[in-house]
């Protein structure tokens, strides 16, 4: 038998909790509400709806619960003029809503942005074209807050900075 205070040193370390990965779990939500379905496109449609386009990773969910190849599903869904495998959008704005990006100030860049664009996380403003969605670590923890903004990554991003570029990132096209 082992003693108290053994017991409690050999106790298991609690896992820190993961931050969420939103598109992952909204693929997973409706993968899961459409389990039964049997044809592929109305499920890529949904997790379209939900998402604005198919992303990589939902492909590959999708694939593995129909039990196709992933290229082979591809090839079918290519077939489906609606289906989107890359977002429509003009410009793509992804904020880091990874821990550390979070806490120095990255969820409220994430409020930010839906309440001054009037939009939803994987939405896109309808006159600018501008896509705004959660992106879950962009390994330049040093440099939180982080954006990334057409592939291209701002650090240390202060809510007057961001306020400024959405504000010219919607600025009507002359
Ligand atoms: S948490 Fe934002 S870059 Fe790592």
């Amino acid at each position: 038998m082992l003693g108290k205070n053994l017991r409690g040193m050999l106790a298991p370390v609690k896992k820190s909790r993961e931050p969420r990965n939103l598109e992952r779990e909204r693929v997973a939500r409706v993968l899961k509400r459409c389990q039964k379905e049997s044809d592929p496109h109305p499920l890529a449609h949904a997790v379209q709806a939900a998402l604005g386009y198919l992303p990589p990773h939902a492909l590959e969910l999708l694939a593995r619960q129909m039990g196709l190849d992933e290229e082979s599903l591809r090839h079918k869904l290519e077939a489906d003029s609606e289906i989107l495998f890359e977002p429509d959008c003009a410009r793509r704005l992804e904020i880091c809503s990874g821990r550390t990006c979070a806490r120095r100030g990255g969820a409220r860049l994430i409020r930010q942005a839906r309440q001054d664009l009037g939009i939803e996380l994987f939405e896109t403003t309808p006159e600018s074209g501008l896509r705004v969605e959660p992106f879950r670590c962009f390994g330049q923890c040093a440099r939180a807050p982080n954006i990334r903004l057409d592939g291209v990554i701002q650090g240390a991003m202060t809510e007057k900075r961001f306020g400024g570029l959405l504000g010219l990132l919607t600025r009507p096209r002359k």
